[in-house]
């Protein structure tokens, strides 16, 4: 392992900081089985030989282990953070010194030294794009429209950067394929759920030491993160409120027995605040000016804007830190709000973000993707695609295996009568 400088380009916080990183890289590996088998088959089979692919993700060793089987799979991989808040600065370094992996990350990084990451990125000249919220993509078509002729394929992994694929597609301008991986069942219905709901308490309870026991936990929204959210509030004991725009969502929260009420009500009954919607101004000036002394307000959304934090200010004098992650404004009547990792992703800017075990499947629906966007290079229509069914089944037929667990398959007299229509009653 060296920690002397390395020759490749990069932009990291500190090299020195590489054999650390590199024990929880290993670390990760262990809870990650699935990731673990595509990368031996990468490295037999070399799929990815000659791609030069750009990868902008929270660098966490869950990541840097996505890297290390791309990289095995033949990739020259770039690494950029997708997140000024959610880099692991020992995981930058040890990818650069002891992968040979060119990064550009460092945690607390201004918006510009971000957008300047991005364009690095788009200079590295990639085939592949793994993007997490689609800022290298949307760069891309905005500003370097040119680079899109030599774009196999992009892939997506949140369900904030599909909305903006979508966009994208219906504005004309998205010219090559992009994988949904967020829309895999092994994707969101793991990492959306569980990932969140487990790594957004703990985001909150590390950067706080609350006692979640007792109090009203207020989750708005209601999709797949807000769901895990929910679930293990309630498991901690806290009394969960929950609050929607889809009636449907809403029906599903009041039959998983939440209490369900508009934001402006649930203002000034909630401890905790958790924002999961990728919305912006969810919890707007009208809700601040509610919210009770010591209100803790925490986003778990892709991007920063789901609190209106400029109005907040408006509302306060100037903000002081209290504690690691946490901001106090105290308002004109003197009630104080607590804002967590400035209104970013909580999970990722307070604790370590989804743990491994569900970062495997989620990183393997990635490998899986660029290696067919590489395979079908030049087949696939431009536009947002799902992997294959089969790729999906394949993946969960994976993790039961590592985790030992064995399941029944369908008997041929009953696959028989699943492909008839004849027998009745
Ligand atoms: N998104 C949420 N948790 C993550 C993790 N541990 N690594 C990469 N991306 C993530």
């Amino acid at each position: 392992m060296s920690t002397a400088m390395p020759a490749i380009e990069h932009d990291i916080k500190d090299i020195s900081l590489a054999p650390q990183g590199k024990k929880r890289i290993d670390w990760a590996e262990r809870e990650m089985p699935v990731l673990r088998l595509i990368r031996e088959r990468f490295g037999n089979e070399q799929p990815l030989k000659g791609v030069r692919l750009v990868a902008c993700a929270h660098i966490t060793t869950e990541t840097a282990n996505l890297a290390r089987a791309l990289q095995a799979g033949g990739a020259e991989a770039l690494l950029i953070a997708s997140n000024p808040l959610s880099t692991q600065d020992d995981v930058a370094a040890s990818l650069v010194a002891d992968c040979g992996i060119p990064v550009f990350a460092i945690k607390g990084e201004s918006t510009d030294t971000y957008r300047r990451h991005v364009q690095t990125a788009l200079e590295f000249g990639p085939d592949i794009i793994i993007d997490d919220g689609s800022d290298v993509v949307a760069t891309m078509i905005k500003e370097k429209p040119e680079l899109k002729n030599k774009i196999i394929g992009t892939t997506e992994e949140t369900t904030t950067g599909i909305v903006r694929l979508e966009a994208m597609q219906a504005a004309g301008v998205l010219s090559f394929p992009s994988i949904a991986v967020n829309n895999a069942q092994t994707k969101h219905f793991f990492d959306n759920r569980y990932g969140t709901g487990q790594s957004t308490l703990d985001g909150v309870i590390r950067a706080t030491n609350i006692l979640l026991a007792g109090r009203t936990l207020v989750v708005v929204g209601y999709g797949w993160c807000g769901k895990g959210v929910a679930l293990r509030g309630r498991g901690m004991g806290a009394n969960v409120v929950v609050t929607e725009v889809d009636p449907i969502k809403a029906v599903e929260a009041v039959m998983d027995g939440f209490r369900v009420m508009p934001i402006s009500e649930a203002a000034s009954i909630g401890d905790i605040f958790i924002t999961v919607t990728g919305n912006r101004h969810v919890i707007d000036r009208d809700h601040f000016a509610k919210m009770k002394d010591g209100a803790l307000v925490a986003n778990s959304g892709h991007f920063d804007l789901e609190l209106n934090l400029v109005a907040l200010r408006e509302l306060s004098d100037e903000p002081t830190d209290v504690r690691p992650f946490v901001q106090e404004y105290k308002k004109k009547d003197g009630r104080r709000i607590m804002v967590l990792g400035e209104g970013r992703l909580i999970n990722l800017a307070a604790d370590e973000g989804h743990p491994a075990s569900v970062m495997d499947m989620s990183f393997a629906n990635q490998a899986l993707s660029v290696e067919y966007l590489v395979k079908n290079k030049g087949k696939l229509d431009p536009g947002v695609h799902l992997l294959p069914p089969e790729v999906d089944q394949e993946i969960a037929g994976l993790k039961l295996k590592a985790l030992g667990i064995a399941i029944d398959t369908l008997t041929s007299e009953q696959l028989e009568y699943m492909s008839s229509w004849e027998t009745g009653t």
